[in-house]
């Protein structure tokens, strides 16, 4: 809970690492909330639980009643990953996605902000070409807790299976405001996006967010298909500011969005509902690189700005997490799903440890950084 400690506030984040790379990269994303509670004099507890195919082995479940009781006690969730190949095949109530469904179910989280912009220093590992990549920023708010997902009936049977594609105005009308009032600190645009050619869920969909942005008249309101969507992903990505989706529909799209940035690696996460928020980067446990070193931790650590801003109402802490990887960036940090052949890499804890200490002197390193600069043609705006 939050307190009033003398001055200091504290907050209770309840950290859980998961599978693959979760722990490695949480653990960089942990050590940053600590340099942001030196730097900004708040303390955050950080007790650690088990979710995922972790938990499952350790507990037979994937979201242990521990794991469930601390999560909603909490002022915010930071959640590493889940997913383990060697549990494919278990059954639904083994898997560790399940686990991670039922926390989002539990803490009510239906609205998940994915925002998705390019560092000007990055530009070279995006797939797209320059001309295409120019003031790409956009914010993917994604239904997180009905749909497909979470719709009943559900399951197999002999050769047949079956899922459920149910969503209500009332989950339509929550997620879309959340989405307008997003819109409204951006460019005051919302892309929303459905198949309201062939889906009675979509016509819903579609009449509801129309309905929603009477209430908007400053934010211009688009529709589009998500077939359609995909394309403009890629071919004008620029022009998209926010784009609101059910589940599945933005479970895809922000993969496809994600590569825009350089780096699925890259890309944070918040889940927000009326109770505590679930924050997570973008990423999955990519249990072949896992233990390494290797992976990029900025996504986790960018995912800490977010819990900051939304989890915990802290603009100022969040935006000097966000500028300190701008400057990692901008000096060269790289890890190796980010680097060119020619530069040095970094591993995960390198990155981690660089970010940290400029969160606690941004002075000292933008004076350094300045220096730097003496260099023509280095800019520092967005591409
Ligand atoms: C995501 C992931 C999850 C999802 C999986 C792990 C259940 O892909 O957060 O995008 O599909 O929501
Ligand atoms: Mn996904």
């Amino acid at each position: 809970m939050k307190r009033e400690t003398g001055h200091v506030q504290s907050y209770t984040i309840a950290v859980l690492p998961g599978d693959g790379i979760g722990p490695e990269v949480i653990g960089e994303a942990v050590r940053v909330l600590a340099a942001v509670g030196e730097r900004f004099g708040a303390r955050f507890a950080v007790p650690q639980y088990p979710v995922g195919a972790a938990a499952v082995h350790a507990t037979g479940t994937p979201l242990p009643p521990e794991t469930r009781d601390a999560a909603g006690r909490a002022d915010a969730v930071l959640l590493g990953a889940v997913g383990d190949p060697a549990l494919d095949r278990e059954p639904r109530e083994r898997r560790p996605e399940t686990g991670l469904l039922a926390l989002r179910a539990l803490l009510g989280v239906y609205a998940n902000l994915r925002p998705v912009a390019l560092h000007p220093v990055l530009a070279h590992a995006s797939p797209l070409k320059p001309d295409r990549l120019a003031g790409i920023d956009l914010l993917i708010v994604r239904e997180l807790t009905g749909g497909l997902y979470y719709g009943e009936p559900r399951g197999r049977q002999d050769g047949t299976a079956v899922n459920t594609l149910r969503y209500t105005v009332r989950e339509v009308e929550r997620v879309a405001l959340t989405a307008f009032r997003a819109a409204r600190s951006r460019r005051r645009r919302v892309l929303s996006v459905d198949k309201a050619n062939v889906l009675e869920t979509s016509q819903l969909w579609r009449e509801t967010v129309t309905g929603v942005a009477q209430q908007f008249p400053d934010v211009s309101l688009e529709h589009g298909y998500v077939d359609t969507t995909a394309m403009r992903l890629v071919s004008e990505p620029a022009a998209i500011d926010v784009l609101v989706t059910e589940n599945m529909f933005g479970d895809i799209l922000s993969d496809e969005a994600a590569v825009l940035a350089g780096s699925l690696g890259m890309l944070p996460s918040a889940s927000l509902g009326d109770g505590p928020g679930l924050f997570e980067p973008v990423h999955g446990s990519a249990p072949d690189i896992a233990g390494r070193d290797v992976a990029n931790p900025i996504g986790a650590i960018a995912t800490v700005a977010l819990l900051l801003r939304h989890g915990l109402g802290l603009a100022e802490p969040a935006a000097a997490v966000e500028q300190a990887i701008a400057t990692a960036l901008e000096q060269g940090a790289r890890t190796r799903d980010i680097a060119r052949p020619s530069d040095r890499m970094m591993g995960t804890r390198e990155m981690g440890e660089q970010i940290a200490r400029l969160v606690r002197q941004p002075e000292r390193s933008r004076r350094r950084r300045d220096r730097r600069r003496a260099t023509p043609g280095v800019g520092d705006g967005r591409l």
